[in-house]
Formats: structure tokens, C-alpha cells, sequence
């Protein structure tokens, strides 16, 4: 936990990192944190490319910084330069937020709590007992699959475009659950899923996979990690497949962030009031 700096005037730096970064809405949510909580810091948008990704980092510890959001394509490589990693970026194989601290680089993984708030606190879903479809194989399904086995579904699969990825996967987290994988087009729809997710990057790159229509039922929860100020391609047909629900990552975003703060300042920011805000701005 760092000390507070509010008494002595002084401003401490944080930042996000990643290739590109300049969409990223995490100075903004920082900002509304700080106003908050009355935490002074700055937060700066970091543009870093892969091969620079080492020397940015060690420099901005260098210079006084006490902590960094990691973002795409970053995250996997970044947990090298960890000294300490907490359990669940180890279980995720990815680091999300960096802390500074006595010199040590302290790497965790906000990802996975942040979905799991925003879909039991914001929204209202129950991941415990639920049928839970992932679509993608890739950095953002290994960050959520150990927090969502540990709150006990009946089932968890992970369908991808390729195969060997998905399989992958699911051996990594065979330990802590039952975990299946496959193809978009080999998903089972004996069963109906509760909750599916789209873990894929295709909508950022504008494209559309053969996502299997006939998973969703009128009692399904579709949930999009991505999130964008008009509706993603992957909520757009969620909805008309008939889902009950479709909804993008905006309260992923906002816990996710609120977690890293927590771990920076020692204090939780009030994430209902900060969402709200989001909403208008978008
Ligand atoms: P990461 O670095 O996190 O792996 P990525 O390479 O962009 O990010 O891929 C993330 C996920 O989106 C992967 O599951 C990827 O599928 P593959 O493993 O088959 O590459 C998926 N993905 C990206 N573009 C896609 C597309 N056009 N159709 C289907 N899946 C796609």
C-alpha cells in the first residue's frame, strides 16, 4: 500500500502501456478515481512497442513511477520483468497492472476480477452452477478462465477459431476444473449455455467468425470483453440470435481499474458512480 501523498502536495505517476494505446479510456477512469477518493496522481497514456517494451517500463520506474497498467499486446511478455507475481496473474500466465515498490517490479492481474464484479455486482449474473461458453483461445481467456472456474460453473468451454489453442487452454486450467475445447462449429447445443462470453479480438479487426448462433437461447447472458461506443459486431448478433441479454465490457473496464487503483492508493474507489459518468460520456 503506498502512502498517502495528499498532505505533502506531491504528485504520484502512474500510466497504461500498450501497441497502440491512444482508444484507451483508463486516464479517464483514473482521473474520475482521483477526483474521488481525493488520491493525487497523474495517469499518462504510454505508447510502447513491443521491442522498447523493457527499457519504457525500467525507465519510468527510474523516473519516480509508482505503477503501470499493461495492456495489448503486452501482457504475457511483461510478467518477465516481474519480480513477484501474485497467484492469479501466475494462474493467468499474464499481467495486467505493474506496481513499483522498493525498487521491486510487483505484477497482478485485475482482468478476471473485474469480469467477475461487473457480472455479479453490476449485473447481476450468477457464474456459480452456469453454463459458460468462451469464444476465443487467446491472452483475455486466460486472464478470466481461472476466476470463473473458482466460482464453480457446472461446465466451461472454450471454442476457438483454432483448435490447438483452445485445447491448449484448457489443459492449462484441467487442474482446477472441468474445461472443454473446440471449434466454433463442433459447440454442443444439446445443452443451453447461461452465459457466453467473446474473449476474440475479431471484432476489433472488424471481423465477423462463424459464431455458433444455435448456443443462444432467450435465457442466455452474452457478455462482449470488448466494448466501443457503438454496439460491437459480437453484441449486435448476440442480440438478434435471440439472447436475453447482450452487453459490452464497459463494467469490466471500470472494475478492472478499480482493482489496480486498490493495489496502488489501498483504497476502492466507488466503481457505480464512476460507470454512470462513463455511460454519459459515451
Ligand atoms: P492474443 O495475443 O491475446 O492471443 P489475438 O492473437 O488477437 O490475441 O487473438 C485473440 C483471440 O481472438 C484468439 O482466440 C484468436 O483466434 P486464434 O487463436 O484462432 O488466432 C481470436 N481471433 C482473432 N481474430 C479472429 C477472427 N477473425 N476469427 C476468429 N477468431 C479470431
Amino acid at each position: 500500500m503506498s502512502e498517502s501523498n495528499t498532505e505533502t502536495g506531491t504528485i504520484d505517476r502512474y500510466g497504461v502501456m500498450g501497441y497502440p494505446v491512444s482508444h484507451s479510456r483508463s486516464p479517464v477512469i483514473h482521473r474520475l478515481f482521483a477526483l474521488q477518493t481525493r488520491e493525487n496522481i497523474q495517469y499518462e497514456l504510454l505508447q510502447v512497442s513491443p521491442e522498447k517494451l523493457e527499457t519504457a517500463v525500467r525507465q519510468f520506474q527510474r523516473t519516480g513511477g509508482k505503477g503501470l497498467n499493461i495492456t495489448v499486446p503486452h501482457k504475457t511478455e511483461i510478467t518477465k520483468l516481474c519480480d513477484h507475481l501474485s497467484e492469479r496473474a501466475t494462474t493467468a500466465g499474464a499481467v495486467n497492472t505493474l506496481a513499483f515498490r522498493g525498487g521491486e517490479v510487483y505484477g497482478d492481474n485485475t482482468d478476471g476480477i473485474g469480469l467477475l464484479r461487473d457480472l455479479a455486482v453490476n449485473l447481476g449474473i450468477a457464474v456459480e452452477g452456469a453454463r459458460i461458453l468462451i469464444l476465443g483461445a487467446g491472452g483475455a481467456t486466460r486472464g478470466i478462465v481461472g476466476p470463473l472456474l473458482e466460482m464453480q460453473p457446472t461446465s466451461l468451454i472454450i471454442a476457438n477459431r483454432s483448435l490447438d489453442r483452445a485445447e491448449e487452454l484448457a489443459a492449462h486450467f484441467s487442474q482446477s476444473g472441468t474445461v472443454t475445447a473446440c471449434r466454433f462449429e463442433a459447440v454442443s447445443i444439446a445443452e443451453k449455455y447461461d452465459l457466453i462470453i467473446n474473449a476474440t479480438s475479431a471484432g476489433v479487426k472488424g471481423e465477423m467468425p462463424p459464431y455458433p448462433a444455435a448456443a443462444i437461447s432467450d435465457s442466455t447472458f452474452c457478455y462482449d470483453l470488448s466494448y466501443g461506443l457503438k454496439p460491437t459486431p459480437f453484441s449486435v448478433w448476440a442480440r438478434e440470435a435471440g439472447a436475453a441479454r447482450s452487453v459490452m465490457g464497459w463494467g469490466m473496464l471500470v472494475e478492472q481499474a478499480a482493482e489496480s487503483f486498490r493495489i496502488w492508493r489501498g483504497v476502492r474507489p466507488d466503481t457505480a458512480a464512476v460507470l454512470k459518468q462513463m455511460s454519459i460520456a459515451a
